[in-house]
């Protein structure tokens, strides 16, 4: 059984992940409305990745004998200045999800629950490769030009990315 407090800051943790979805998602829209459809899959993969984050939140709770409780999702932004400025506030965005994910190990700990921060171990992990990837995909912006030539094979690159749901028993 989990308690009100833990259940409350999983319930919001919840609501982030949809957000995140939903945030990548509008990239994604973005993407397809100035023709670079590598960067709009590479964003709608990550928009599924982030329903798979939070169905671990809902799941979790429910195992726990804990009540979900959804919350409006906040609107996201619809369009970006450029490709550059879209991923670095995905990145942005990812470096807050890790801060929310620490304060919830911090409180698991508080609240002296280790099934509650077993499960949270697996999204320290996850944060690191979210804030990798998204970090890199910049690096490759400000190398080959956030224009032209250099974009286009990026987008090519991006375009190689599949989401892969987790296997059975592990969503
Ligand atoms: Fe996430
Ligand atoms: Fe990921």
């Amino acid at each position: 059984m989990i308690n009100e407090k833990i259940q409350a800051s999983f319930n919001e943790q919840l609501n982030a992940e949809l957000y995140s979805s939903y945030l990548y998602l509008s990239m994604s829209a973005y993407f397809e409305t100035i023709n670079l459809l590598g960067f709009a899959n590479w964003m709608r993969c990550q928009a599924q990745e982030e329903l798979v984050h939070a169905m671990k939140f809902y799941n979790f709770i429910c195992e726990r004998g804990g009540a979900v409780k959804l919350a409006a999702i906040d609107c996201p932004p619809t369009a970006w200045q450029s490709p550059l400025h879209a991923f670095e506030e995905a990145y942005r965005h990812e470096q807050k999800v890790t801060s929310l994910i620490n304060d919830l190990v911090d409180l698991a700990l508080k609240e002296k629950d280790h099934a509650s921060n077993n499960f949270l171990q697996w999204f320290v992990a996850e944060q690191v490769e979210e804030e990798a990837s998204a970090d890199k995909v910049i690096q490759s912006l400000k190398l080959a030009g956030d224009q032209g030539g250099g974009l286009f094979m990026i987008d090519r690159e991006l375009a190689q990315r599949v989401f892969t749901p987790p296997p059975e028993g592990q969503e």
